[in-house]
Parts: C-alpha cells; structure tokens; sequence
C-alpha cells in the first residue's frame, strides 16, 4: 500500500520529457570530448541529464583499483565515462532494459574498455552471489509511482511503490566488500528522501549526503538538485 503521494507536478513534466525520448531514433551525446551512441527506448541524458554530473562527481569518489558494480547503466554513460577516466577500475554494469545492455555494450567497445561486464540483471537478480564490489552505484528511478505496469523507459524513471529500490537495499549486503557502501544517484525534487531514507534504516544503511548540485545542465531548465548519497552498513 502506497503511503506517500506520487508527486503528481514532477511526474507530467517527466512524462513530456518520456515521450520526446520516445521519438529519439540512434542519436549521440558527448560528454566532455566523449561521444556516447544513445539507442532507440534507452534513457538519454539527451532530455536527462543527471548521468553527466554524477559520472563527473563519481570519479572523484571512487578509489583507484575498486570494484565497481553500476545498476541500472541504461546508455552507459557513467560507466562508460569512469573506465575513460580511469583504467584502474573494474566496472560491471547491468539493465533491466535488454537494448540498454546491448547499448551499453557498444559504447564500452567503441572506448576501447576493458576488464568490463555488462548484462541483463533485475537489480541484483543475476549477480553471482559470491561477486562482491567496492562501490555499487545506482542513479535510481527515484520517481514514486502507483502504477504498477511500466514500460522500459517509464522504468527509468519511476518505481513502483520503491519496490526496486527496496530490493536494491535488501539485496546489495552480501555483494559489498567490506568497507565498501553503496552510492545513490538521487533528486530530492523529484523524489520522496523520506522513504528513501526509512528503507535504508529498515536495511541497516546508513545515509549520508556525498554531493549536491544545482546547477543547470540544459538551457531552459532552471532548477535541479543531483545528489549522491553514500550508504553504509551500520555495524
Ligand atoms: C535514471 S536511469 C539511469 C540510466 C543511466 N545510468 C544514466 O544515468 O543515464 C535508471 C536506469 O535503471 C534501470 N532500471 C530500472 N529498474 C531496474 C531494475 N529493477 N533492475 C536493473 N535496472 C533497472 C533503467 O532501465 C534505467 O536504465
């Protein structure tokens, strides 16, 4: 039973930018000098741009030498960008969306990337059990939804009920090295921190804010707020 209210103003403004993403045939995208190929029904930080400012933050968090799990990698982008940037990294990267698989695929090939997996997996469904990472990342469909049937690129961007986010926090224990956590891509606009934040604790994580940013990203739209929370296992 859905507690919280979906926020209904988010969701339309949402929904105009899902379906000019809907009408995208195979277009590029640079980040910085880095071209990406963006697939047909894959999430394209085209219309948004969240991936661009966590890719950046991220290399700034992530240690040299770590193990990286990205949930969620839609074009790639952020992986992609990371395994640009630093070679020491182990990046394994999944979708639920199996065009955002082979999309991710071929972005990683045209960078050259290696010592990289990318596959299909429901959160952490086909992660072997025994793989465990130093980071797990996720920039997280955090809009709240009632709607339980989504297509794949509503599911980048709505959760129903949290239910993914929720099982990405029940499920990610037994993959985090120790000392490792989890890394959230979040908006507190868009989405509910609160619940966020209640299903951490019910997981035994605890929040922290990494980074904030408010900048605009694409001309014409004012406001944002780009978070990344860090999660940590409480002991
Ligand atoms: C906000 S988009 C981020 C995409 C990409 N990382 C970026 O920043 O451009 C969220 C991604 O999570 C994926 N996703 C949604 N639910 C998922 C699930 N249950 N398991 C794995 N991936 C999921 C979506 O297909 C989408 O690619």
């Amino acid at each position: 039973m859905l507690l919280l209210k979906p926020k209904q103003k988010y969701i339309t403004n949402t929904y105009k930018l899902l379906e000019l993403n809907k009408l995208e045939k195979k277009h590029y995208f640079y980040l910085n000098k880095y071209k990406f190929i963006v697939y047909p029904n894959v999430f394209s930080p085209k219309y948004f741009p969240f991936g661009l400012c966590f890719s950046k933050r991220l290399l700034q968090i992530i240690k040299n030498n770590s193990q990286v799990l990205e949930i969620g990698c839609g074009c790639g982008i952020i992986s992609g960008y990371l395994g640009i940037k630093n070679k020491t990294l182990k990046i394994t990267a999944v979708d639920i969306n199996k065009t955002a698989v082979k999309n991710t695929i071929a972005n990683f090939k045209a960078h050259k990337l290696k010592n990289t997996k990318v596959f299909y997996s429901n959160v952490f469904s086909k992660i072997p059990l025994e793989q465990k990472y130093d980071y797990i990342f996720w920039d997280m469909p955090f809009g709240l939804t009632n709607k339980r049937k989504l297509n794949n690129l509503e599911k980048a961007v709505f959760d129903y009920n949290y239910n993914s986010i929720s099982r990405f926090f029940k499920n990610s224990k037994k993959h985090i090295i120790k000392g490792g956590c989890l890394l959230i891509g979040f908006s507190n606009l868009i989405g509910h921190y609160s619940l966020l934040s209640k299903l951490a604790k019910e997981n035994n994580f605890k929040l922290q804010l990494l980074t904030l940013d408010k900048d605009t990203i694409i001309e014409g739209r004012k406001k944002a707020d780009m978070r990344i929370y860090k999660a940590s296992i409480v002991i």
